[in-house]
């Protein structure tokens, strides 16, 4: 098959140079986009006379032809044609004849490939914007559905404060919050036109760069050729910012483990994302929330990649550039992957109340605030702090809790406390006093639930 660039050599590449260097295999998947490019590329041509207005309309009209034929699935691909571009390039040619050689003209694959990945970027930017949204109003519904519901917070995974079931899921309402400011911030390095760069010094062709990029959606021009067609900092910035997704989709997936574990008991994953296991009829395992904390490894992987590719790379364009689209691939389809089925997963969690009230039973969770209690009683704070210590250590002793023991018992064991104590250290209480700014009292969690509402459902999906 003839190469888009055979003029200049003698023999045909070797079967495994062709087998190295194709990349349609994956980058057909940038096909409309391509197209799209080519489209608003060969419509300025024409406006601009470079080429006739005749070859500028076939041209168009061709390459709609193979758009459909792409969203039919109709185009059979071919690895000897190197690439995306060098197959659409064919194909249109086969169709349309001679006009189809000038689509190429003031252009270079080197921008050509830069532009279509940018405006692939900016679409899976926009659809990762609306799955944030999307997984955030799952969390505002789930806090919502269990305002009454408590549980214990932890350190070091150990019991520590009574929270609400809300304030600990709005946390991640947060870490989502921060991911969509992160997309939104790096579209707008993704949406800068690098067509127009052509190979690398800019074309001699009188362009029009502008109308191109208006036609695109662009919101400005690459400044810089040389810069244009090499710089990957954009793709680098959308694998941290899809690795920095996965790295909170991880943290509650394994949270969501623990306390789908029978150890703990905290929820039940509904059946729809858990599996069950060959050989041992009983289990059912939280196989969805495993998968997306085990895909996050590979989309560090990816990030990993992108820097390493780009470390080495002189100016300009170096075919090692090709490495970057698998890659970016992979981390794009895994955060939406994951991003959805989380999303999903949210309002099948069968939450287990009385498991969660027992549990704050456990572990002394009211003990900061019997040594706050005993600072009320002038008992400076870091004496207080060891006298409860003292306290805790008696009742792991006698096996009981803080909230079993008696008057009698605690005056025995710090004679400054007084009946007042026990309305001080029921879990209302330590939930209430919380009434700062961003704390867990209810009356805060409430208002954060409304600004949270209103945030996810007055926002525009793609902002
Ligand atoms: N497939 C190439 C890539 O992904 C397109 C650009 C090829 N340019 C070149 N000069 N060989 O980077």
């Amino acid at each position: 098959m003839e190469k888009l660039w055979g003029g200049r050599f003698e023999l045909p590449p070797h079967a495994l140079m062709e087998e190295l260097g194709a990349s349609v295999a994956f980058d057909a998947r940038l096909a409309p986009w391509d197209i799209r490019a080519s489209i608003a590329h060969a419509r300025m041509l024409g406006n601009c006379n470079i080429i006739s207005g005749q070859d500028s309309k076939d041209i168009i009209a061709g390459l709609e032809k193979i758009l459909l034929q792409v969203q039919e699935k109709e185009i059979t691909w071919s690895s000897a044609l190197e690439d995306v571009h060098g197959n659409i390039e064919a194909i249109l040619t086969a169709d349309i004849g001679e006009a189809g050689k000038k689509l190429h003209t003031a252009r270079s694959r080197n921008d050509q490939i830069a532009t279509d990945v940018r405006l692939w970027a900016r679409d899976q930017t926009d659809a990762i914007l609306s799955l944030l949204t999307r997984i955030q109003k799952s969390i505002v519904d789930f806090a919502e559905t269990h305002i009454e519901v408590a549980l214990p917070g932890y350190t070091h995974l150990q019991p520590a404060q009574p929270v609400l079931l809300a304030h600990h899921v709005l946390a991640y309402f947060e870490m989502f919050k921060r991911d969509r400011e992160r997309f939104s911030e790096l579209r707008k390095r993704i949406n800068i036109m690098p067509l127009g760069s052509a190979a690398l010094a800019g074309t001699p062709h009188p362009i029009n760069r502008e109308q191109v990029a208006q036609e695109l959606g662009f919101d400005a021009l690459s400044a810089n050729s040389m810069d244009a067609v090499s710089d990957r900092d954009y793709l680098i910035e959308f694998c941290a910012a899809c690795a920095m997704t996965m790295m909170h989709l991880s943290r509650w997936s394994e949270e969501l483990i623990l306390w789908n574990s029978p150890a703990f008991g905290f929820i039940e994953i509904g059946d729809a994302f858990t599996t069950g296991s060959s050989i041992m009829p009983q289990k059912k395992n939280p196989d969805a929330a495993e998968l997306i904390r085990g895909k996050t490894s590979r989309v560090y992987a990816d990030l990993a990649a992108l820097l390493t590719l780009m470390k080495g790379i002189p100016l300009t364009y170096n075919r090692d550039l090709q490495e970057d689209k698998e890659v970016v691939f992979h981390a794009s389809d895994t955060v939406q992957l994951s991003l959805a089925v989380f999303a999903e997963m949210l309002p099948t969690l069968r939450v287990n109340t009385p498991q969660m009230t027992h549990a704050l039973t456990q572990g002394f969770m009211a003990a900061t605030d019997l040594a706050d209690y005993l600072t009320t009683r002038d008992i400076p704070f870091r004496e207080a702090h060891h006298i409860v210590g003292e306290i805790v250590q008696y009742c792991i002793k006698k096996k009981t809790t803080l909230e079993a023991l008696s008057l009698k018992t605690l005056q025995q064991l710090c004679p400054a406390i007084e009946e007042s104590v026990f309305h001080a250290l029921t879990i209302e209480t330590l939930l209430a006093r919380r009434n700062q700014p961003g704390s867990t009292a209810p009356e805060r969690v409430k208002s954060a639930l409304k600004t949270a509402r209103k945030m996810v459902y007055t926002v525009r999906e793609d902002t």
